[in-house]
């Protein structure tokens, strides 16, 4: 059997580094008591009647990864992912699975194929250690294996699908993965489907984690120890949410080299406390209309609050730590409906959101569009409202047809009602204003740059 260990870094540059070990299990001839996975009622996980090494092997079955008879609940109990085998619930915690453990009778975690295309044609099985199918690769080390129903490039989709990793980790000793496996839908997802910033973040707190890609074909491989997960965040409790925001913004602060202890509670001459309000620009889908008209709506706002300081950037131009010492440095982030949002992360607790959304999401887009209202509820935010613009430039030739109307205005741009946009900013400053200076010491304490892991 072949003991492989591969680099293939969260950096630009692929490295390798093959270095392969081989190394003989020794079979036990002991008489070995298979019992069923007692955790499902699976009929495809047939039980070996009789022990050793080659009926190990045979009683080998490999399901497809994705279960196309679950398409219509693909993402209720069990999922069409890995569909005979049960979640491990614990309160409060993103539901999970583990390879070796109780719940796997003490089985491996083995995958079968690497197509990106049709997850039906992928397969996973559980095999004992002893009795590894024919010309395993076998994988060492922790693998955090994901699915998910959205995709890992979106910062928003990336960070959810990562999040409940993080929490597993911190409960589990800090632990960190070897490496990720990623699917969607059971379709294999490589390294570069993976968005530059949710990798930046994943090094940061795990360190320089591979991306398995499964170069050497169908396989199969056998993983040492593997945690999935194919609910996203699931079931992970409020609480649990803000301790793993928490961490991820300590962790990206210190791997961006950013100390800001002391600067939440920063006055200037004549003691009034610094309000940073960050105009986040878009180009293209969901950008202003009339950014200079934005901007100067805002500018006017600021400057009649002592101690406000305005910024306008545009978020494409900014690599992953200019996003997190930019968000490190703000308070009031006001920003249109858009991934560039994530980034609220890694302000500190209690910071404000101010959003904007073109004509068609609040009557079309569902409950989708709250998606930085529960960001923000779970890393800590205040979410302080946001502006549906009430016109648009065109309007939806066919009103009635819902879904063809959101995607007709999805990707529009946003206008600007001076009055509207004035008032509130003047609003939120106003309540950022009283929040810090009500502000103890205690509580900026705890802002303090000490990571959990
Ligand atoms: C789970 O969360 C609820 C609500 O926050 C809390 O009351 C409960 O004690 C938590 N349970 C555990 C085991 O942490
Ligand atoms: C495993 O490989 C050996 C040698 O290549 C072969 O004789 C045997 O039939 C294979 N077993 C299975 C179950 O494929
Ligand atoms: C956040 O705001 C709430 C209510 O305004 C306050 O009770 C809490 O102490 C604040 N937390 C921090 C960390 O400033
Ligand atoms: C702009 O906002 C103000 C304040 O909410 C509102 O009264 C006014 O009707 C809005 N103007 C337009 C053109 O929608």
């Amino acid at each position: 059997m072949e003991v492989e260990s591969k680099s293939m870094l969260f950096t630009k540059k692929k490295r390798f580094s093959h270095s392969t070990i081989l190394s003989t299990i020794s079979l036990f001839s002991l008489f070995l008591i298979l019992i069923l996975f007692h955790a499902q009622p699976s009929p495809s996980f047939s039980p070996a009647s009789k022990p050793g090494d080659s009926k190990l092997r045979n009683s080998v079955t490999f399901l497809p990864l994705k279960d196309t008879r679950f398409a219509n609940t693909a993402m209720e109990g069990n999922t069409w992912f890995m569909s005979s085998l049960s979640d491990t619930f614990e309160e409060n915690e993103s539901e999970y699975l583990h390879f070796p453990s109780d719940a796997s009778n003490g089985r491996l975690l083995c995958i079968k194929g690497n197509d990106i295309k049709d997850g039906t044609k992928n397969s996973y099985a559980l095999a004992y250690p002893e009795g590894l199918p024919n010309s395993t690769t076998f994988l060492k080390g922790l693998a955090f294996l994901s699915d998910t129903f959205y995709d890992y490039g979106n910062l928003w989709h990336g960070l959810t699908a990562m999040m409940p990793f993080v929490g597993w980790s911190m409960k589990n000793g800090c632990a960190k993965p070897a490496r990720l496996v990623l699917f969607h839908s059971g379709e294999l997802r490589v390294r570069e489907k993976m968005g530059l910033w949710i990798q930046n973040l994943m090094q940061a707190n795990f360190g320089q984690v591979q991306v398995e890609e499964f170069e050497k074909g169908e396989g199969p491989y056998c993983f040492e120890k593997a945690v999935v997960m194919r609910h996203n965040v699931g079931k992970m409790g409020k609480k649990k949410k803000l301790q793993v925001s928490d961490l991820l913004r300590c962790k990206a602060r210190e791997f961006c080299g950013i100390n800001p202890n002391g600067r939440r509670r920063e006055v200037n001459v004549r003691g009034e406390p610094s309000i940073r309000l960050t105009l986040l620009m878009r180009r293209g889908s969901r950008s202003f209309k009339n950014p200079t008209a934005v901007t100067a709506v805002f500018s006017r706002e600021c400057v009649a609050v002592d101690g406000c300081t305005l910024k306008v950037v545009q978020s494409e131009d900014l690599d992953f730590c200019d996003q997190v010492r930019l968000m490190t440095n703000t308070d009031v982030l006001a920003s249109p409906h858009g991934a560039q949002l994530t980034n609220m992360l890694f302000m500190d607790r209690n910071s404000s959101i101010m959003e904007f959304f073109p004509k068609g999401w609040l009557e079309l887009a569902g409950i989708g569009q709250y998606a930085h209202h529960w960001m923000a509820d779970q890393s800590g935010m205040t979410h302080r409202g946001a502006w549906w613009d009430p016109y648009a430039d065109k309007e939806c030739p066919e009103p009635n047809k819902q879904r063809e109307c959101f995607l007709f205005y999805k990707d529009g741009r946003v206008g600007h009602n001076e009055t509207y946009f004035a008032e509130w900013t003047r609003t939120v400053l106003k309540q950022v204003r009283t929040s810090k200076l009500e502000q103890d010491i205690e509580s900026s304490h705890r802002d303090s740059n000490v990571c959990l892991c």
